[in-house]
């Protein structure tokens, strides 16, 4: 069977999504054929490694995500991916800016929504925050990844 693929979208791709990847990759079963990848809609942070503060909090939980490397959401992505999850309502509506038909659009989601459904929760951006807006992002991530993966399980 087709493996499902995943994308994990915020702005920067260095302190949500990354995050979002590395929690949702560490929750896969053996049983389960999930790719997860993930993307910024900026290109500020091009190459990059994850901010060091997504990469401590990752690793207070087990999780190491140095080997993610930032990169740009792409048209392609949209055909590419099954399931497209924005951190928030900013990245969502730029994403669906890129989609090129109904099909495309049909696969973006906001992550939140899947704890959520409907109330359009975005995960706030922590970058210009101190630690522990990581650690409340890294919850709520969790959280919604544990609905996702039970959801398609
Ligand atoms: P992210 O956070 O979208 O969760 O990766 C940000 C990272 C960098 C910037 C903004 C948000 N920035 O403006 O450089």
């Amino acid at each position: 069977m087709a493996a499902t693929k995943v994308l994990m979208v915020c702005l920067g791709n260095i302190c949500r999504s990354p995050l979002a990847e590395g929690i949702l990759k560490s929750k896969i079963k053996d049983s389960q054929n999930i790719i997860v990848d993930s993307a910024g809609t900026g290109a500020y942070h091009i190459g990059k490694l994850p901010d060091s503060r997504s990469i401590a909090v990752a690793k207070t939980h087990g999780i190491d995500i140095t080997d993610q490397r930032a990169r740009k959401v792409d048209v392609s992505d949209l055909d590419s991916f099954d399931y497209i999850f924005t951190m928030d309502e900013v990245n969502y509506r730029n994403v669906i800016a890129l989609a090129e038909n109904k099909v495309q659009e049909a696969k973006v989601f906001m992550m939140m929504n899947e704890l959520q459904p409907g109330e359009n929760i975005s995960v706030p951006d922590p970058y210009y925050g101190g630690d522990h807006g990581f650690e409340h992002v890294y919850q709520m991530l969790d959280k919604a990844c544990d609905v996702f993966i039970n959801k398609i399980s």
